[in-house]
């Protein structure tokens, strides 16, 4: 194969295809997102044109709290014969970034706080796709934890906090599942863009990761330097990056080698993916399974006795999301559902005796409310609320809604509160209502499975996999999440999520691995085994049903700074009622080991541990100690004198926080170049342009134009092909006050350009 044809090959055809070469063997990929659908597009188009009707599946922050590894096995083998469906070879997903804040616009794309959940989970969902000859992308590579300037930002992380909770997911899935392909995030991660980022890159390549590391769309800043420093394939199709590559070639900055190997990896990827002829699924099938799916991801947080309800009794629902569910977030995860299953329907089907209310009127709720035995009210954020591309101001429900819950949990005995979101809302009312149920965004069978729970035909088993805290200014990352475009200091360090509150006794609304059962199951019989802990449980209530168990470990003695617990197995154990099971734990060392920053290794130290049997962290129902040999002095860079506890709050300096780094925080320079945003050009003497382009926005329907405003120059590359790399270098030139030589290389690329 020439140098050409390798060149050609290394950058998408279009927004969803690789190149293919036939006459080398090497076949077409096409692509598609994920993770909770298909969204194969239609036409193509810029901006997420509408795209062909599919199963909407519960999003993955609702799997997350089903714990439950075989079904999202499950849910990746029927994704997978989705795909074969619509001649998809991989499917851009899962997404595994760690929820560092509750305000990130897509949270809900991500399973948990903790990266045991989402590797586990993670690999289960690749391994159900991959088994049936469909390729994974594990996404986004990483550090990838907020929408706000996603395509430039800097996520700055300390070495052992990036192993520990950033990195720890994707090694997993590494190790378990081996993913085809991994999509390399947007943002930078320590001053260099994931594309460009050859540490993370050789951090996968060591952990065994053997595929093809892929751009996310538009995320490549300079093609040269990511192909230099192991990306292999940029997405989506960029003509133009050829260009640039033979150039490097020429000037021998890219080797030959390296060229080569990514060639290797692409067409490794074309042969491997199965190229299936389309084949039908069974929609009843996997419709069965998505509901499956969601009565297993809606967690019970609170009953005060209401639930579950009678079908004697009579219901005022209140609320137009209980007539018209949020079924997922916006963004490039949307699916265009083939059915949804609306509460209101289901109710309709099932012949229950029921008035609704859209809730508009407070006096008109209360009035109608008193006439009825329950009233169930449906509370949470509408589709546009949660997205990709812009993150939530506040973690509040809307003022109306919380008032409306308030005021009829004061008229009224029996109010059922139904959140639909896929993140943690504040809940003021929380002591008021008499049964709160997490429903999240349950996928088109939502409704369905909200019944079910309601009526106690399916008993709730979910458990949150992210804690739900009093307010967001009790959130570790709550003041350095938003406080800069270009920057985001990860000071809390290992402390995010129940890490934090656990640790330092933080009060939360509902914590990490919360949820209540119809049933009751007891604990009993602790015994520790050669490498093992093994207990006896026991579904000793009424109803048949799931339980999620959790292993945590904590080292009260350790030397180190570390969280009071750490999860670090859990199982999903379905008992009839009056069964009893074994469960065993098998210990292995990844259990009690920690990332020591001076061997950069992972590193176990000496002492005795304690191993606790829990549902939620702050729950545990049996403990036992186990001695661990290891090292005796262990070195973290997180240490208590970096760190202020005081009025309830981690303070962390900003120079504590660089001695933590090991380096000082670079001041962001607003240069203008090819990653300056219309934001960035505001702040320089081309003001005017800045507005002109921001006006634009019914370019991209659908886009906020605070999206817009944060895109950088080079994504112009996405909005038409006659736009080359060469347009983008004029266009920089013109901004930096050279406008001749700009305007002439941006015409002559517009008049060289092939297309
Ligand atoms: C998202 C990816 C997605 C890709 C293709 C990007 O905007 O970050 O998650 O797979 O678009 O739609």
């Amino acid at each position: 194969m020439d140098n050409q044809k390798k060149i050609a090959l290394i950058a998408g055809r279009d927004n969803w295809h690789t190149r293919d070469f036939p006459e080398e063997g090497i076949p077409v990929v096409t692509m598609s997102d994920g993770p909770h659908g298909l969204r194969v597009e239609k036409e193509a188009g810029i901006g997420f044109p509408q795209s062909v009707p599919a199963v909407a599946w519960p999003v993955l922050s609702a799997l997350g709290c089903s714990f439950d590894t075989e079904l999202i096995h499950e849910i990746g083998t029927a994704l997978a014969e989705e795909c074969i469906a619509e001649g998809v070879d991989v499917l851009l997903a899962p997404g595994i970034n760690h929820k560092r804040n509750p305000l990130c616009g897509r949270n809900f794309e991500y399973f948990s706080e903790d990266p045991v959940v989402s590797g586990e989970l993670g690999s289960a969902y690749v391994n159900g796709l991959q088994e049936n000859g469909i390729g994974a992308s594990l996404k986004h590579y990483a550090a990838n934890s907020r929408e706000e300037g996603r395509l430039v930002t800097d996520s700055i992380v300390e070495e052992r906090t990036l192993h520990e909770i950033y990195l720890r997911a994707f090694d997993t899935v590494i190790h378990k599942a081996k993913p085809w392909t991994m999509m390399m995030a947007y943002n930078m991660l320590n001053g260099i863009y994931c594309c460009e980022n050859e540490f993370l890159m050789n951090h996968a390549r060591k952990e065994g990761f053997d595929g093809v590391f892929v751009s996310d769309w538009g995320g490549v800043s300079d093609p040269a330097a990511s192909l230099i420093h192991g990306l292999n394939l940029i997405m989506p199709g960029d003509h133009h990056a050829d260009a640039k590559v033979q150039e490097a070639l020429e000037k021998g900055i890219l080797s030959q080698d390296k060229l080569d190997e990514s060639v290797r990896c692409i067409s490794d990827l074309a042969k491997k993916v199965s190229h299936h002829s389309p084949k039908p699924y069974d929609i009843q099938k996997h419709l069965d399974l998505a509901l499956k799916a969601a009565e297993e991801s809606i967690v019970l947080l609170k009953n005060d006795g209401v639930l579950p309800v009678k079908k004697e009794q009579s219901f005022l629902l209140v609320g137009n999301l209980l007539k018209m569910s949020n079924h997922g977030g916006n963004g490039s995860s949307k699916v265009e559902a083939i059915s949804v299953d609306h509460v209101t329907d289901i109710f309709d089907k099932r012949k229950i005796n029921y008035a609704f209310y859209s809730g508009k009127s407070i006096e008109k709720t209360i009035r109608l409310a008193k006439e009825k035995d329950i009233v169930i009210i449906g509370a949470g954020y509408y589709e546009n609320e949660e997205s990709e591309g812009y993150d939530r101001k506040n973690m509040r429900l809307s003022s109306h809604q919380n008032r409306l819950i308030r005021e009829l949990c004061n008229n009224h005995d029996h109010v059922i509160v139904v959140i639909q979101t896929g993140s943690p809302v504040e809940m003021p009312w929380k002591e008021d209502a008499e049964g709160i149920l997490y429903m999240n965004l349950t996928g088109c069978r939502g409704g369905s499975a909200l019944t079910n729970i309601l009526f106690g035909m399916t008993c709730p088993s979910a458990r949150l996999a992210e804690t739900f805290p009093q307010k967001l200014e009790d959130v570790p990352s709550y003041a350095h999440f938003s406080d800069n475009p270009h920057q985001m200091e990860y000071r809390e360090g290992i402390f995010t999520g129940y890490r934090y509150y656990d640790t330092f006794d933080i009060p939360v609304n509902y914590g990490f691995g919360h949820g209540l059962s119809y049933t009751h199951f007891s604990y009993s019989d602790l015994k520790t085994g050669d490498y093992s802990v093994s207990f006896t449980l026991k579904n000793d209530g009424d109803y048949d049903a799931r339980n999620t168990v959790c292993l945590y470990i904590g080292f009260k003695d350790s030397s180190i700074t570390r969280a009071a617990k750490e999860l670090k197995a859990f199982q999903s154990v379905y008992l009839k009622k009056g069964e009893e099971k074994r469960i065993v734990f098998n210990l292995d060392e990844s259990m009690f080991q920690y990332y020591d920053i001076q061997k950069h290794d992972w590193m176990i130290e000496e002492g005795m541990y304690q191993l606790m049997i829990g549902g939620a962290v702050n729950e545990i129902f049996l403990q036992t100690e186990m001695y661990h040999e290891g090292i005796q002095n262990p070195y973290s860079s997180i240490q208590k004198e970096f760190y202020e506890f005081s009025e309830g709050k981690l303070h962390i300096e900003k120079a504590s926080f660089e001695k933590m780094l090991g380096r000082q925080i670079p001041q962001f320079k607003n240069n203008i170049d090819a990653d300056s945003s219309l934001k960035d050009l505001e702040l320089h003497t081309f003001r005017f342009l800045a507005k002109v382009l921001s006006k634009k926005k019914e370019l991209l329907p659908g886009v906020r134009l605070s999206t817009i405003q944060e895109t950088p120059l080079r994504q112009i590359l996405m909005a038409d092909q006659k736009i080359t790399w060469e347009t983008i270098d004029g266009m920089v030139e013109l901004l930096n006050g050279m406008p001749v030589k700009g305007i002439k290389k941006v015409l002559k690329s517009l008049k060289s350009s092939r297309l």
